[in-house]
């Protein structure tokens, strides 16, 4: 049975009944963030898929005009394929649906933060790593029983904390629980970013 739609991707069955959907930065693919993810939980299912827009060669999930300057119609399109991507996913290799924690860096944190807000019923939780607001949706969803966890970089160049503080605002009004940290740290992730995201993620249900 094929996926569809379907990703490159990679799939590491895992012993509980959680599952993080790894989504890499600009630049890279999906082997990338599995050490990540066995680091977060080593007990999860891994699913991590390689984004479908390439930009001087470099694999991202959705395409933009410059820097922080996002392409809205294709970052809906994209969204929606990924979404579509995790629903097949739970089904082919028989996840449970309702334990779907995202974990983005960068670009990949963007588009899991597009995906809370067009499509709310994917995933349960995200941690987001250096992510900012990817638009405004028409309506608000209701994440009311969504927990996020933000980790921002107090001296990132590329996403400043206004950004951060922005996105966590909009995921707040839509009533989601968001914990927002801000790490002494540029745009690359530290191990202390990892350290505290296992942290949260050890007491979420
Ligand atoms: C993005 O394009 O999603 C952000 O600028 C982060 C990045 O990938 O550099």
């Amino acid at each position: 049975m094929k996926l569809q739609p379907d990703f490159l991707h990679e799939f590491v069955p895992g012993n509980s009944n959680r599952t993080l959907l790894l989504l890499h930065g600009t630049g890279g693919n999906e082997r990338d963030l599995i050490p990540l993810g066995r680091e977060l939980d080593p007990n999860a299912s891994l699913l991590s898929p390689r984004g479908k827009i390439l930009e001087n060669g470099m694999p991202r999930f959705f395409r933009r005009l410059a820097e922080g300057v996002f392409d809205l119609e294709d970052l809906k399109t994209r969204t929606h394929e990924l979404a579509d991507f995790v629903t097949a996913s739970v089904r082919h290799y028989k996840l449970a649906a309702n334990h779907i924690v995202g974990v983005g860096y960068s670009n990949g944190a963007n588009i899991a933060a597009s995906m809370l807000l067009l499509r709310p019923e994917i995933m349960h939780a995200a941690i987001l790593f250096r992510a900012m607001v990817p638009l405004i949706p028409e309506t608000l969803p209701d994440l009311s029983s969504v927990r996020v966890w933000i980790s921002a970089g107090d001296q990132d160049p590329i996403i400043p904390a206004s950004e951060a503080k922005r996105l966590a605002e909009l995921l707040r009004s839509a009533g989601a629980d968001v914990t927002i940290r801000f790490a002494k740290a540029a745009h690359g992730l530290t191990s202390d970013d990892v350290t505290t995201a296992r942290d949260w993620l050890e007491k979420l249900e």
